[in-house]
């Protein structure tokens, strides 16, 4: 997730892409490629004419794996089947959402192309049972913020790739993950590593620690 400094999800009306720099975009492209699958929230997909991830280049044993795919979540399947989600992607998008989606909005993004997964419920358990029992073990999650505070509240993040951009945005700007909620008990996270690129952007990686909030350091 990139943010601003001041803790913006967007700026400018321009989304994500209206804050992310160089580094931020490598750093993207790097974790795509290791991932099983890319989730992210209808929104999102909606909000940034979201497409399939590009082809892998070839590894030193010349094999080329395919592109791991782009999973939706929708409760509504108000996705428009003309989207570049589904007519520029190599590997097919999966939708994951519900039969409480209207029939013929499913029926259409089946048309599409898409892989559509009928859940019982869009919880973060839900959600992530179905990608397992896909072999989708490792799942990069895009957001946006619904979707990543969905799965802060329910305390599935295992990992935190957060890029601070040294911008000011203000406003009513959104935060990484929202919620109606919080978690009962903040997650403690660990710093794992942590990169200033040139420009000022910083690139943090923290993974889970125990639980509860860190201690307050002596004096
Ligand atoms: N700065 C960043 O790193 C970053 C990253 C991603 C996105 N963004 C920005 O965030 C904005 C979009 O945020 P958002 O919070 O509206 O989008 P979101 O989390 O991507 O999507 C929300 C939608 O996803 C579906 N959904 C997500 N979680 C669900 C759940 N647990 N159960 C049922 N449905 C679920 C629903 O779709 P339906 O309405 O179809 O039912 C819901 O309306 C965009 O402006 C985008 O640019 C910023």
């Amino acid at each position: 997730m990139v943010s601003s400094a001041d803790g913006a999800v967007s700026a400018g009306g321009a989304g994500s892409g209206g804050l992310s720099t160089p580094a931020d975009r490598a750093l993207f492209r790097a974790l795509r490629r290791s991932a099983d699958c890319v989730l992210v929230g209808a929104g999102t997909a909606r909000d940034e004419d979201y497409r399939g991830v590009r082809p892998r280049r070839p590894g030193p044993d010349g094999r080329q794996p395919g592109p791991p795919p782009v999973v939706v979540v929708t409760g509504s399947a108000g996705l428009d089947p003309g989207a570049r989600l589904f007519t520029d992607t190599v590997t097919p998008p999966v939708v994951l959402t519900t039969t409480a989606a209207p029939a013929d909005r499913r029926a259409a993004l089946a048309a599409a192309g898409a892989d559509v997964v009928l859940l019982d419920d869009l919880s973060p358990t839900t959600l992530l049972t179905a990608l397992g029992r896909r072999g989708h073990t490792s799942v990069l999650c895009e957001g946006g913020p619904t979707l990543l505070g969905a799965l802060v509240r329910a305390d599935v993040v295992d990992e935190l790739r957060l890029t601070l951009v040294p911008v000011l945005v203000g406003g009513p700007e959104r935060r990484i993950a929202t919620g109606p909620d919080p978690l009962p008990v903040p997650r403690a996270l660990r710093l794992a590593g942590h990169e200033a690129a040139a420009d000022g952007t910083l690139l943090l990686h923290y993974v889970r620690a125990t639980a509860g909030i860190p201690a307050a350091p002596n004096g």
